[in-house]
């Protein structure tokens, strides 16, 4: 029985439009909404974001990031036995986005389902796709995260259209005789449901409710950094592995200053830490995997390292997952 599984490729897209902070200020300031690349760029580190185009669904972003993925593993999609899409943007109430990715894949039969854990949700994923590889009940997992969430944001509200941006990410999760994922650590707390939502549903052919994006920057930017820091450290204990074992951190790509802060906790150097909030923005389920893949193109994370994966969104929902590459 195979014990372990194991990325053996990763890839990613983003949408062709890129949208500079003074871009979007210009945008905002036909609303009469006042900001600017120096706020933004202090605040976040975020200078751009990529949007989507109209009629572009997560699944098509989805599509492009897993040819990638596939590519880099030496794949094709007939060998995939299982497809796993996090996201918050589906392309439909449903079925599910990674149904309509394994169509637009060419292939059918194989398992296929969103997981909804917010920008927790790539962690999510993986790990349940782990389980599934560690069980024998999958071999070749496709493992997405994919966000348009350009469609959710409140272009009327500066504290938070200005953090997000659209794209995607994916791994091909394969069985293992030697460890690929080490441990991993999965938490949720319902009760912070307020201070980051979008409180909207349909019901009797309507939206009830604001289907925008609602956040308390400062509440989250607190309770993020906690659990950032307690979801690493059970995460190296399950894996009998301590900080300096951890040769690269990728963390959910929200802000600079929670990633500095997690890192600082961490007792990690800044030079070990993966970021790309400065050009993709939040993309939500979408960052982790887009940030693995720029670092493996990059150079950065090569074949045996050992990477510590961190999420962390609404729900509240976090969680971690360690691995060697
Ligand atoms: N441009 C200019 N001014 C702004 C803007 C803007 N875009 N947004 C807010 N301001 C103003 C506020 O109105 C406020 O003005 P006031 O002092 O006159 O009232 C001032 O800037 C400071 O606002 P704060 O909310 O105190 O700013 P803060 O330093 O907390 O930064 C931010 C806000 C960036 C949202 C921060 O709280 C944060 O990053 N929080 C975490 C958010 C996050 O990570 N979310 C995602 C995690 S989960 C997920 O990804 C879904």
């Amino acid at each position: 029985m195979t014990l372990y599984s194991r990325i053996t490729g990763t890839g990613s897209y983003l949408p062709p439009r890129r949208v500079s902070n003074d871009e979007l200020a210009q945008e905002l300031a036909g609303r009469g909404i006042e900001t600017s690349n120096e706020w933004i760029v202090e605040r976040t580190g975020i200078h751009a974001r990529h949007f989507a185009a109209d009629g572009v669904n997560s699944s098509d972003l989805a599509l492009e990031a897993c040819r990638h993925a596939l590519e880099a593993a030496g794949r094709n999609a007939v060998e995939v036995d299982l497809i796993i899409v996090a996201t918050s943007t589906p392309d439909m109430v449903f079925p599910s986005s990674a149904a309509i990715l394994q169509h637009k894949l060419g292939i059918a039969g194989c398992p296929a389902f969103d997981v909804q854990a917010v920008c927790s949700g790539f962690v999510y994923a993986l790990t349940v796709a782990d389980a599934m590889v560690r069980t024998g009940a999958a071999k070749c997992a496709l493992v997405v995260g994919a966000e348009v969430f350009s469609r959710i944001l409140d272009f009327n509200d500066r504290t938070t259209c200005v953090l997000f941006g659209d794209g995607a990410g994916a791994v091909v999760l394969e069985a293992s005789d030697t460890p690929g994922i080490l441990a991993s650590d999965l938490h949720a707390d319902g009760s912070h449901v307020g201070i980051l939502c979008v409180p909207g549903h349909v019901s009797g052919g309507q939206v009830l409710g604001t289907p925008l994006l609602h956040m308390d920057g400062q509440a989250v930017f607190k309770l993020a950094v906690r659990v950032l820091e307690e979801a690493a450290r059970a995460t190296l204990a399950k894996a009998g592995k301590t900080e300096a074992d951890i040769d690269w951190l990728i963390p959910h790509q929200a802000n600079i200053r929670i990633m500095q802060g997690t890192a600082k906790k961490l007792k990690l150097g800044l030079d070990k830490v993966v970021v790309t909030v400065h050009e993709h923005g939040n993309t939500s389920a979408a960052s982790i995997p887009l940030a693995l893949d720029a670092a493996v193109r990059g150079g950065q994370v090569r074949t045996g390292d050992t990477v510590m994966l961190e999420g962390v969104g609404g729900g509240f929902t976090w969680g971690a997952v360690l691995l060697n590459l």
